[in-house]
């Protein structure tokens, strides 16, 4: 079978590898059939991810069909749509007793510092796969992934409910994080990027307020959507720290902000509005399995639109080539996959 290898920074090799043997008790053997780049992805592909040896597989957002499982499978069926979370935990540690295993301490997630998919066939345990409709197609099966992180991180806080909120960054993650906010009872919701490609694309999926920070002031676009009424929670998807510091100085005193982007540059936290402002600042890290589980419930439902998100497809032989278009296109390219 085939398999994509990153063997160091920028260079992909394809293999002819033997396909996996007998599977164990609560093993299931995968057919992959989509597969998303994410920006992690490409860290690692330009060597700038803090977290992963080379050589590694790649692939940890994906849909796939089954193709057998394990003896004692019972929930999982050949021939069903599904997906999987790619966390390897302890089960051991603090945050695994305490059910947070998406924070263990051993933490090593496939794709990463685990192989991950990027093969025809793969090898996954039951617990961690997430079975699909046959009415949801396989790219919005490999969406599931980055959708996840959007139900995740908007629980984080108290609760959204008739809140303003503000979202940087109209990437993938800041787009699923806005259109949950709204799905979680958000009063108004506004997005912002340097990208009118990308804004644009959060206006297709129904969030309706949209803020190029480029062109306006933060301050200016915040007060003419919101009015006085200001905003109540923040969410960090842009990874940059000139959005952090606007979303720490505008939200309204006693207001919650959400980190989710990975800064490649250390940002300086502002304590002043930290402390004075009494802010409550909390981290949102990958999903769990209920996380999985409302991701497919709402983009299955039609709550959650990820079609206007992907831009193309490649064929698996030509994985180096959506590599190279990512870096070409920069912000007129979204989501990118890898057809099987
Ligand atoms: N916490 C998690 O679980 C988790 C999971 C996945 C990704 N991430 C991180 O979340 C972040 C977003 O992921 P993504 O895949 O959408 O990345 P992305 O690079 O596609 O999106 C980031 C967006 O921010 C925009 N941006 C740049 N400067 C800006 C500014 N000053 N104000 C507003 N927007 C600005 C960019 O134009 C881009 O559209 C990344 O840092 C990623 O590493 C976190
Ligand atoms: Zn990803
Ligand atoms: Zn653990």
């Amino acid at each position: 079978m085939r398999q994509a290898i990153m063997i160091s920074p920028g260079k992909i090799e394809l293999r002819d590898i033997p396909e996996p043997g007998q599977l164990k008790d609560d093993e299931v053997l995968l057919r992959i059939k989509r597969i998303g780049v994410c920006g992690s992805d490409i860290h690692v592909f330009h060597g700038k991810h803090p977290a992963t040896p080379y050589p590694v597989v790649q692939g940890h957002e994906y849909s796939a069909i089954v193709e057998a499982v394990g003896p004692k499978v019972s929930r999982v069926k050949p021939g069903m749509r599904v997906t999987a979370r790619p966390q390897l935990v302890c089960g051991e540690c603090g945050p695994c007793k305490r059910g947070q295993y998406n924070a263990c301490q051993n933490l090593k997630v496939q794709g990463f510092q685990a192989p991950g998919v990027a093969q025809d066939l793969f090898v996954t345990t039951e617990e961690r796969i997430v079975i699909f409709p046959d009415t949801m197609t396989f790219e919005q099966g490999a969406m599931i992934e980055p959708a996840a992180v959007g139900a995740h991180s908007t629980n984080r806080t108290s609760g959204l409910k008739g809140k303003n909120v503000v979202v940087a960054g109209a990437g993938t993650i800041g787009n699923l994080v806005a259109q949950f906010a709204l799905a979680r009872g958000a009063a108004k919701v506004l997005i912002t990027d340097v990208s009118d490609y990308r804004l644009n694309i959060a206006q297709q999926c129904g969030i309706g307020g949209t803020l190029n920070v480029k062109n306006i002031s933060f301050e200016e676009g915040v007060r003419s959507f919101f009015g006085d009424d200001g905003f109540q929670v923040g969410f960090e998807a842009a990874g940059v720290q000139s959005s952090l510091d606007n979303l720490m100085q505008f939200v309204e005193k006693g207001g919650d902000v959400v980190i989710l982007g990975v800064y490649s540059q250390n940002p300086v936290v502002n304590m002043f509005y930290l402390g004075e402002h009494e802010l409550n600042v909390y981290g949102s890290m990958m999903y769990r399995h209920e996380d999985y589980e409302v991701a497919v419930e709402m983009i299955s439902s039609g709550k959650i639109i990820t079609s206007p998100l992907l831009t193309s497809s490649f064929p698996f032989n030509k994985y180096l080539d959506a590599y190279k278009f990512i870096d070409e296109q920069g912000d007129k390219s979204m989501k990118i996959m890898i057809d099987l």
